[in-house]
């Protein structure tokens, strides 16, 4: 790749014919999803489809990520649940069940949690907060998943000169629930793209590839993924069925470059391992101390409740 940044607009349902083999080191999407959106073309994915042609495509998607990713390497994909009327579809179960099919090991799964008040309200909570009677449960929708899949499990990479993170990135992103605000109004130009948050390709891409690596988004909508991967030093590829899209992600990206401010969350101490096997050791001390005030105080309410009885029942 000569320039950083390749933009290719084609049907993702053939992407290997534009780009080689083996040659992109991450791969991190969000995909259309099923019959939600019209992105305003035809031919898309997830538009007036049943849900099974909409799998057969996805699945036609994934093998051709497959097939470009290096081996060993991953792909994450951001979906979520879709309400329709004969019933929930969990596209993320179907997603795995395909990407497993496909070859991939499903490695990870991840919930994208949108903190309550940022979400836009939804119709069926609506109705059951306006007829709050038992059966009429339903809820509001605050969260999707990432699931993250490895293309085989043999990862030949020597880590001995590689910066380590820092503990806060580390607990940042330990646990697997990531509270991360939706985009909720896109700009104007980038109506009906469905963005997602810039934190969300900007984790993903720090945790699994390295500075000057290929990064593809196969839906590439207007470019978040490729605009944070410019950012953090990779070269990226956008696929884009949409002219309209393509043209949107060469003006976003326009200007985007290397953001060293994204760089401080490696850690170039040399007592990393003295320094966390300290914290370690505190960890376990405020927690024995805490636990011990806890019975403690168990037992001074049982010994109190025990007086309480004698005084009740022993005349
Ligand atoms: C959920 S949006 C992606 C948004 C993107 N993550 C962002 O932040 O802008 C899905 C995108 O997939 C595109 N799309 C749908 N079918 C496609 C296909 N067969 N090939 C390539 N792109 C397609 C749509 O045009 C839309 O831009």
């Amino acid at each position: 790749m000569k320039n950083n940044l390749k933009i290719i607009n084609t049907d993702s349902r053939y992407l290997s014919k534009k780009i080689s083999k083996e040659c992109v080191h991450f791969i991190v999407t969000s995909p259309p999803y099923w019959n939600l959106r019209n992105y305003g073309y035809d031919d898309q994915i997830g538009f007036k489809q049943n849900y099974e042609d909409y799998l057969k495509d996805m699945k036609k998607v994934f093998k051709e990520c497959f097939k470009v990713l290096k081996s060993g390497r991953f792909i994450a994909i951001n979906i979520g649940t879709v309400v329709s009327n004969d019933g929930m579809k969990f596209i993320t179960g179907d997603f795995v069940k395909i990407c497993e099919d496909i070859g991939f090991i499903f490695r990870k799964d991840i919930i994208w949690h949108k903190p309550k008040g940022q979400t836009k309200w939804q119709r069926g909570a609506t109705q059951f907060s306006q007829n709050p009677y038992p059966l009429k449960y339903n809820t509001n929708i605050n969260h999707e998943f990432i699931l993250v899949f490895q293309k085989g499990d043999s990862l030949d990479i020597d880590l001995s000169n590689v910066k380590r993170f820092n503990k806060f990135f580390v607990r940042k992103n330990a646990y697997s629930v990531w509270d991360i605000p939706p985009v909720n109004s896109p700009k104007n130009d980038e109506k009906h793209v469905a963005p997602f948050p810039e934190e969300i390709p900007r984790r993903l891409i720090t945790l699994f590839s390295f500075e000057n690596e290929i990064v593809l988004d196969p839906f590439a909508g207007c470019g978040t993924t490729n605009s944070v991967a410019l950012e953090l030093g990779r070269k990226t590829i956008a696929v884009e069925m949409s002219k309209d899209y393509c043209d949107l992600i060469k003006k976003r990206t326009k200007n985007v470059t290397l953001d060293k401010s994204l760089m401080e969350i490696y850690d170039e101490s040399e007592d990393y391992k003295e320094m966390l096997a300290k914290e370690n050791m505190d960890n376990l001390f405020n927690s024995y101390i805490k636990a011990k005030k806890k019975y403690e105080k168990i037992l001074g309410d049982k010994e109190k409740a025990k007086y309480k009885n004698m005084e009740l029942f022993d005349d």
